[in-house]
């Protein structure tokens, strides 16, 4: 197949396209920047160049090619037009893909998110079939988001698309994880001299390795059926507090409980503390029963134990 890849440069992109050259596929990679095009010209892609703005281009992208896996996103929306925005370019772009493939049956592979608003407290862990629900002001913004963004997605089935999303838990993780939660928590650690975690701690994290990630795109790609949501899980829920408590141990720093109240104020987890306080489990039973993906790479504890993410100095 040929495939046309957006996000080629980021932390999962590099791990897509060598998966997809690996299988025997051809990859047209979307850069907007020389940089970008070394990059996906050094994993072997053709490159288009161009940028997420311009959805002409994506449209001719992807009417030259078999299919589209979109990982690329539009953060630089976030400081000026906030969660808003980027909701609102997404949708956009993932419209301009179904107008280009509209009537084909040729797959288009979006990221989505494990974490869906309403999944927490569902008392199991979260299943392919539970449905993305829709925005609410109430909800946790960055996934409100990616509700809406997967709802577009799925309904393009609707349209002759073999369109899926591919939802990625909190923690996805790697050699080459310079900017995830996993770095930042780190980091966050180093600064403050502790770890912490929420209460007890027994909030459950999900994660996948980028790698195990690629080879579910490609198979999502390959023989996905339309209108699917799959899971990207290869950790099915880890109590934060085993993931503070890893941390906390290679970098010879307590990991110590957070009352909620300390947690939410501004400068200590900041940002992040939607997600440290997120506890939403879920499965990859359905994505590995339809599409034979198994999780080949360590589990998120395992990969902590690596050192990678600890260099010396
Ligand atoms: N745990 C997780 O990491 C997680 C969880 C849920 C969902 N996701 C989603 O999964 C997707 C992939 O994540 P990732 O961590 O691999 O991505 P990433 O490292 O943040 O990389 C972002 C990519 O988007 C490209 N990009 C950004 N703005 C662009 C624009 N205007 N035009 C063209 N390209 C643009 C960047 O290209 P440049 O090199 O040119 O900047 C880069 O290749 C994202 O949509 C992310 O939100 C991730």
């Amino acid at each position: 197949m040929h495939v046309f890849v957006t996000g080629g440069t980021g932390h999962s992109g590099p791990y897509i396209i060598s998966d997809l050259i690996a299988a025997g596929h051809q990859v047209t990679a979307l850069a907007r920047s020389d940089k970008s095009e070394a990059e996906v010209s050094a994993l072997g892609a053709r490159v288009h160049r161009g940028s997420l703005e311009d959805l002409d281009g994506l449209k001719a992208a992807t009417v030259n090619s078999d299919g589209v896996i979109h990982m690329a996103h539009r953060q630089d929306l976030l400081p000026s037009g906030g969660l808003n925005a980027v909701a609102a370019a997404e949708v956009e772009i993932m419209l301009a893909y179904g107008e280009a493939l509209a009537g084909t049956g040729k797959p288009l592979v979006v990221s989505g998110s494990i974490g869906s608003p309403g999944w927490e407290g569902l008392g199991r862990p979260a299943t392919e079939e539970d449905a993305a629900l829709p925005a609410g002001d109430a909800h946790k913004g960055a996934l409100r988001i990616r509700n809406i963004v997967e709802t577009t997605v799925i309904e393009l089935a609707e349209r002759g698309v073999r369109s899926s999303v591919v939802r990625i838990p909190p923690v996805m993780h790697s050699a080459t994880d310079n900017a995830g939660f996993l770095p930042l928590l780190i980091g966050l650690a180093k600064e403050r001299g502790v770890i912490g975690y929420p209460g007890e701690g027994s909030n459950l994290w999900s994660a996948v390795h980028a790698r195990d990630l690629a080879s579910l795109f490609r198979l999502a790609l390959e023989k996905g059926a339309a209108g699917k949501a799959w899971h990207a899980v290869g950790d099915e829920g880890i109590p934060f507090r085993e993931i503070a408590e890893a941390i906390g141990s290679r970098v010879n720093l307590p990991a110590v409980p957070i009352p909620a109240d300390v947690l939410m104020l501004p400068g200590y987890f900041g940002f992040l503390a939607n997600l440290v306080t997120l506890d939403v489990p879920a499965s990859s039973l359905i994505t590995r029963q339809s599409l034979g993906w198994e999780p080949a790479q360590p589990g998120l504890l395992a990969d902590l134990d690596n050192g990678h993410y600890f260099p010396a100095g």
